[in-house]
């Protein structure tokens, strides 16, 4: 198969960065096709770590081409901070780095708003706890139709836009009683850093759709998770793009019915930063222990991820909206020292068992996860290789979220490195060798 889609199936946090830079060794492109540097991946090479935002993680292997898509929104200081370490690790990215000419940017004002929302101290308004990176009002500015693009960094007319943007969003710093911005700093900030991208924007529609046609091996690499689709996701607790399978054709311009495969990565428990409801969430030492041993810390902003068991109604959610053909599940050593595990099979809602997502928050916040238990394996299977290498409590808990979610799971990560991984026998043939 040529074409395929990866999404976080909870989330985010699923760690995909991973199983990107996994199934990458045989994808000979790689797209990111939503979100900006929101995202964070932390991907282990050897003895290097790298910490992702923005850049595909495909960019750590050699002859891989990257895409940011026309669906993403770009932070330019962000990008060539990113940019300067991957080249600091010794990464050649000559030649194999796009980004798509339709692609929004997310500018100093951006962040600015963002933070003035999120400092608001009125209790009428929602406090999503988002990263501060500017993405809900540069996706604000793109709906609107005064967003800038990085095309527009090609043209002449760039800086006289830009001046009346910064404009525009100082007024609207004022009214939250924010200090504005200097325009000046803002514009030579913006013109420097065009200076080094105008080389990178291109027509990646264009690039992509040629090697669609092609038939070489894409990867569409999703950021966040299915719960924190804009639309799909525990809105208003959600980033501000389209994190499920849809937005990798609206993201990159590649039609659906060239997508081929979609792969859902979810944790072997459910993990969450920011506000919102989690119908799992363990407030205990259970989830202190899941945190302490799963090193849950988000990889942009540092906060400590709320942790709890494995939410299969959200799963299960996941796999009917991005029809997810197969898992990969991580961080299953984490669940290694434990008695017994639960999952959440259902919610109680109301006095009645439901076995689907209830579309408002409202409904949302009031369920009550329905557990069953399962017995722990108590045995360490980081040194795992194969499907057999792991204990049988372990696999019959694979097999139960299988069960559950209704997809079957054809990867397992049992570490964070690249070969603590396991494909199972219901991965894709063509991955098993
Ligand atoms: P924003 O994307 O910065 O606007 O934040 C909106 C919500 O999405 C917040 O709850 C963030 O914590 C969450 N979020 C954004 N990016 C990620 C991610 O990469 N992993 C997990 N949560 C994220």
């Amino acid at each position: 198969m040529a074409t395929r889609v990866l999404i976080g199936g909870q989330w985010g946090d699923e760690g995909k960065g991973k199983i990107v830079d996994v199934l990458t060794e045989r994808a000979s492109w790689i797209a990111r096709f939503q979100g900006g540097n929101n995202a964070g991946h932390t991907v282990k090479v050897g003895d290097s770590k790298y910490v992702l935002h923005l850049i595909p993680s495909g960019i750590l292997r050699e002859g891989k081409t990257c895409i940011l898509g026309n669906g993403c929104v770009i932070d330019p200081a962000g990008f060539l901070k990113e940019l300067d370490e991957v080249h600091a690790g010794g990464v050649n990215t000559s030649g194999r780095l796009w980004i798509s000419d339709r692609a929004q940017l997310a500018l100093p004002y951006h962040r600015a708003l963002d933070g003035a929302r999120e400092n608001r101290d009125c209790k009428d308004s929602v406090k999503i706890g988002t990263t501060r990176r500017g993405i809900g009002p540069a996706y604000a500015d793109k709906m609107t139709r005064i967003g800038l693009r990085a095309g527009d960094m090609l043209e002449a007319d760039f800086e006289e836009r830009l001046r009346v943007n910064i404009r525009e969003h100082n007024e609207t710093l004022v009214g939250h009683h924010c200090p504005t911005l200097d325009p000046e700093a803002v514009v030579s900030e913006v013109l420097a850093a065009s200076e080094r991208m105008k080389p990178l924007i291109t027509d990646t529609t264009l690039l992509i759709n040629t090697a669609v046609l092609k038939g070489e091996e894409i990867l569409f690499e999703g950021a966040q998770g299915t719960m924190l689709d804009i639309d799909h996701g525990s809105y208003p607790y959600v980033t501000s793009s389209n994190t499920t399978s849809g937005g990798a054709a609206t993201g990159t311009g590649v039609p659906p019915n060239r997508i081929e495969d979609v792969i859902g990565v979810a944790k072997a428990y459910t993990t969450r930063v920011g506000e919102g409801p989690f119908p799992t969430e363990l407030d205990d030492d259970t989830g202190l222990k899941i945190a302490k041993i799963g090193d849950e810390f988000g990889a942009t902003t540092g906060r400590p991820r709320r942790c709890g068991w494995f939410d299969a109604v959200v799963a299960r959610y996941a796999v009917m909206v991005n029809g997810i053909n197969w898992w990969a599940i991580t961080k299953l050593d984490v669940l290694d020292d434990f008695d017994t595990i639960k999952i959440c099979t259902a919610y109680e809602l109301d006095g009645e068992v439901i076995e689907f997502l209830p579309g408002h928050i409202n409904r949302f916040a009031a369920c009550k996860p329905v557990y069953e238990e399962m017995p722990g394996w108590k045995t360490p299977t980081t040194a795992c290789r194969t499907w057999e290498d792991l204990p049988e409590a372990c696999r019959n808990y694979i097999h139960r979220l299988e069960e559950l979610t209704c997809a079957p799971a054809g990867l397992v990560s049992v570490g964070p490195k690249r070969d603590e991984t396991i494909l199972t026998p219901k991965a894709p043939a063509e991955f098993r060798g």
